[in-house]
């Protein structure tokens, strides 16, 4: 890495293209059988005729729907305009199929990835000296079962935000596992972990999925969040985030990903803030 690519500002580009890399490294399929697809096609075709007659979409519409497309399909942003605009209902519906009483689920957005550093109990995650001026967030908490066991040797993976709203791997000039790490619960199930206080996020909206925000008067906002993924053998993983009470957008999300149960209640101590939140997983199906 040299200092000229520290000197750059992440663009919707730059970030879009990794995170379309990133998913496309993955071959992805489903066994969806043709009468799934064609009920499902059907129903989304006749979605889109109902707005066209709805809205009477004029041919000037059309074309810069069709522009609009290719060029979130250029910028690699299609992950990023599926994530916030679509996830939230996916992650949903799927939710709901089951009869799970554990923890919620959320997002998973762009920018997971898998194979992060393993952390010694009590660790602190990857970071720069310039993260180390934020407020330290001390982070801790049991991995449950339903019945209240501790499960050790939980794996807790967990990822977010510098305090520029920037994630490694993602932003050019940031050490490859900053704000990345696998905690492993101890035989109890506990863990603990100091990170630093995320800052609300900006979506990238310097390109398409910023075009497409303010042509309706939206805005590009996140509330400042974890990213979690919590697994166990034997147990449902759960994807997830967690917010902070109180937080700029926690009601405003412009992915739609918060819950009132995945909102943190931190107290501020001499040497930062600490928070505790236990995770309680549902059986595998
Ligand atoms: C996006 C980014 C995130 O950090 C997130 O949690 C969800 C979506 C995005 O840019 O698409
Ligand atoms: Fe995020």
């Amino acid at each position: 890495m040299t200092s000229a690519d520290q000197a750059v500002d992440p663009t919707a580009h730059d970030s879009g293209n990794k995170a379309t890399d990133k998913f496309k490294a993955n071959r992805v399929s489903s066994d969806t059988s043709k009468e799934r697809a064609n009920a499902i096609y059907t129903d989304l075709l006749a979605a889109i005729a109902q707005v066209a007659h709805k809205h009477e979409v004029t041919y000037d519409e059309y074309n810069v729907l069709k522009q609009w497309m290719i060029d979130v399909g250029e910028y690699g942003e299609w992950p990023l305009w599926l994530d916030v605009f679509v996830e939230h209902e996916i992650e949903e519906v799927n939710y709901n199929r089951h009869d799970y009483t554990g923890t919620k689920g959320s997002i998973e957005g762009p920018y997971y990835v898998t194979n992060s550093p393993k952390l010694p109990w009590n660790g602190e995650m990857p970071m720069r000296e310039q993260d180390k001026k934020c407020t330290p967030l001390y982070f801790e908490g049991q991995v449950t079962d339903l019945e209240g066991n501790g499960l050790g040797g939980a794996e807790i993976e967990l990822w977010h935000a510098d305090e520029e709203g920037y994630y490694s791997q993602f932003a050019p000039g940031i050490p490859e596992w900053n704000l990345r790490g696998t905690i492993v619960t101890d035989e109890e199930g506990r863990y603990k972990i100091k990170t630093i206080q995320p800052a609300p996020y900006q979506i990238p909206h310097d390109g398409p999925t910023g075009w497409f925000i303010e042509s309706y008067g939206g805005h590009p906002w996140r509330p400042a969040h974890l990213h979690l993924r919590v697994s166990h053998p034997g147990h449902r993983t759960i994807t997830t985030q967690l917010y902070f009470d109180g937080g700029d957008y926690v009601d405003n999300d412009v992915a739609t990903a918060t819950k009132p149960e995945l909102i943190l209640h931190p107290t501020t101590g001499d040497d930062g803030n600490h928070v505790n939140y236990p995770f309680v997983l549902d059986k595998e199906d």
